[in-house]
Order: structure tokens, then sequence, then C-alpha cells
């Protein structure tokens, strides 16, 4: 059935012991052994995590040691791998507002050597993309938050840590993770537009892209799949968080696909056949997931799989309708090959396009009660496939 796709998850994700605002958790932990066992048998190609995820916030170096010694034997007995490495810089009371961009100095100066700490662990364990998901980079007063400045600091910041990776020798990539807001009224650095605008002002923007999630477009109203496609134009789609949103809300991390379903059709579409038909990304592809606080164990490992499943019945959904001939020509007939065509002549001038010939003849009152475009038909076949009515 499906080709082999690299699927990873966050140890949050599945580690996630229900606990919300309104209630503690309703899972006792377990070990990251048994996790990478399970995660395994789930289909997983590798994991990934935060700092935190590992050892606790306040271990002894001697405990980190440990902790990371034990996560090096459980992922070499399972053969899993460790793509990406992130650094919680949001759960401790010291980040309550923001890190790099608090307005306490001492507090960003902590939250900088907590990274380069984090840094010199990617390299150890071979993760070459580095996500930072500023969840406490924001405010929600206006007035207590100069954004002006602290759009400086987190250019600062990410500078900072570039020239380190560069110095090192380190292989790793930085990918921002745009988010609208949760756990802060407003987030700097909303969406991806707004990611993609910040990187071009950064030292060295060539070190830093994207890990987009599904959700958090969704949570702003956006189409996340035309945010995607954005990302992958301007070649920053480093990596990606792939979940579940139904309209804007709080983040419900639903598994992938048990949100806007449709949506998640045209996301695998375009990742796999984004680029003339192949595939248009090759980095894994991330559960960033919340198992909902309802399951229990077995409910957790389901919910795993069926991030997995979705995944592959939309890819197997995808490939069907790329290859119907009957959508071949209703593309044609919505001209998306027109679309993919330069709009200018090669070598034409602005002269020769005013003083074409084909105006003699290009009549604008057919547009009126005429011309179709057939979108609607498109859209019907597209959604019969995602249905397995074809
Ligand atoms: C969220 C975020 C986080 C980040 C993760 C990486 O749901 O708000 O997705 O889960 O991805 O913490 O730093
Ligand atoms: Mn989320
Ligand atoms: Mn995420």
């Amino acid at each position: 059935m499906a080709k082999q796709t690299k699927f990873t998850f966050g140890l949050w994700t599945v580690g996630w012991l229900g606990a919300d605002p309104f209630g503690s958790a309703t899972r006792a932990t377990i070990s990251v052994e048994e996790t990478l066992e399970q995660l395994k048998a789930a289909g997983a190609y590798g994991i990934t995590a935060h700092d935190d995820d590992i050892f606790p916030f306040d271990a002894s170096e001697t405990e980190r040691r440990e902790a990371i010694d034990r996560l090096k034997l459980a992922l070499e007995a399972t053969h899993l791998k460790m793509p990406m490495l992130t650094t919680n810089l949001f759960s401790h009371p010291i980040f309550k507002d923001g890190a790099f961009t608090s307005n306490d100095r001492e507090v960003r100066r902590f939250a900088i050597r907590k990274v380069l700490r984090n840094l010199d662990l990617a390299n150890e364990l071979g993760a070459e993309t580095f996500v930072m998901w500023g969840g406490r980079e924001g405010a929600e007063y206006d007035s207590a938050k100069n954004v002006v400045d602290a759009l400086a600091r987190y250019r600062e910041a990410i500078n900072f840590l570039g020239d380190y990776v560069v110095d090192q020798g380190y292989k790793i990539r930085f990918a921002l993770e745009p988010k609208p807001n949760e756990p802060r009224g407003d987030i700097l650095l909303p969406t991806v537009g707004h990611a993609l605008g910040f990187i071009q002002t950064l030292d060295r923007p060539e070190l830093v892209g994207l890990n987009p999630e599904v959700g958090h477009e969704q949570m702003a109203g956006l189409n996340f799949t035309a945010g995607i496609a954005q990302a992958l134009d301007a070649g920053k789609l480093f990596h990606i968080d792939l979940n579940g949103q139904k309209g804007i809300k709080y983040d419900q991390d639903l598994v992938f696909g048990h949100g806007d379903l449709a949506n998640a059709f045209a996301l695998v579409h375009l990742l796999e056949f984004g680029k003339e038909g192949k595939s248009a990304y090759d980095g894994p592809r991330h559960f960033d997931y919340k198992p909902s606080r309802t399951e229990d164990w077995t409910g957790v490992w389901e919910s795993a799989r069926a991030n997995i499943r979705m995944y592959n019945l939309l890819l197997e959904r995808a490939e069907r309708f790329e290859n119907d001939p009957e959508v071949k020509a209703l593309k044609q007939r919505a001209k998306l090959d027109q679309l993919a065509l330069p709009t200018i002549n090669s070598g034409e001038s602005a002269s020769d396009l005013r003083n074409s010939s084909e105006w003699s003849s290009f009549e604008p009152d057919e547009y009126f009660n005429g011309r179709g475009a057939g979108f609607v038909q498109l859209n019907q076949i597209a959604l019969e496939h995602l249905m397995g009515a074809r």
C-alpha cells in the first residue's frame, strides 16, 4: 500500500498525561523505554523531544547525563531516530513573560544559555532540526510589551545562536514554529507569513526556516495548506507539525485528519505531489498532537496509530486523485495548466504587450454569462476521492 514515510512523534505528545487548566492528570506516567517500544510498534521512524522531556529542569549534571544515556540506549534498542530537538522555554515560572523576549534581561540571558546547552545535545543526538516554538514570547497587554524591542531581542537571540551553530560546525538548522495565541494572549510571529517576513531580517536567513503546525494556522482562521505552499515557495519548510483542529478556538492538538479533513487531504496531496507531481517535502512527517484526556494507555497507542493511518489513507486517496484521467481533464477545464505558464512571453516588452495582435480578438464580454471555471465540479471529484467513492 503506502510508500515508506518517516513518521515521528514528540515525546511530549503520547507523554501528555491529561492535565489541563481545569483538571489534573488522568493517566500515570510510563518509562521512556516503554514509550519508545510502543511508538516503534505503532510504525514510527523516530521521536523528538524538548530538553525537559528527557530530564527535569532542575536536574543535576549527573542526573542529566543519566537520563540522556538512558534515552540513547532506548533509541538504539528500538532503532528509532531523533531528527529534531527543541527547548522548553515555556513551562518554568521564569518564562512567564517569555524567554528571548522577556522584559527581564536576566531571564533572556538564562534562556539563551539553556538553548546553547541544548544545541550541544542536539548535535550529540544527531538531530539536524532545532525547533523554536516561542509560546511565551508575547503579551496580554499592549502597554506591557514594546513589540518592536521584543522583535529586536528575538532577532538578537537567533543571530547569536546561529553564530554558535556555525562556529561549532554543527549540522543543525533552526525551524521557527508560529502560533497566534495560547498560552500568551498574543504570541510574536503568530503565523507562517509573519515568521517568513522575520526570517529575512536575520543575519543568517539560510539557517532558519519554519516548523508550521496544522492547528496553529487554523486557530487564526487561515488555510494551512496554502501557508505550507508559501513556505515551500520560500524554501523554508524545514519541518512540519501534523495534527487536527476544528476551527477558531483553543489549540485542540487532535489526531491528524480529525479536524479539517478536506484541508488535510489537500495538504497530503501538496506534500506528496506538489512539485511537478512529485514529493515537495522530504523531511519527517511529525505528529504534534495530544491523546485526549478521556483515554487510557490503550487509547493513547490507538491514537498514535490513528495519526499514521490517517496520513497513509490520505496519501492513498491523494495518489488516486492525482492519477485520475477525469481529474486531469477537469484541471485543464479549470485552467490549472495555464496558471503554470508564465504570463509574459519570453523577451516581451511592455509595448509588445500593449500592442499585441491578440487584443483584436479578446472578448471581455464572453466572461459574463459564460466561460465558467468548473471549480465546483473539480472540488466535488476531489471530495469523492477523499471519501473513497472513486
Ligand atoms: C503547541 C505547540 C507545541 C510545540 C512544542 C515544540 O501545541 O502549542 O505545538 O507543542 O510544537 O512544544 O516546542
Ligand atoms: Mn498545537
Ligand atoms: Mn507544535
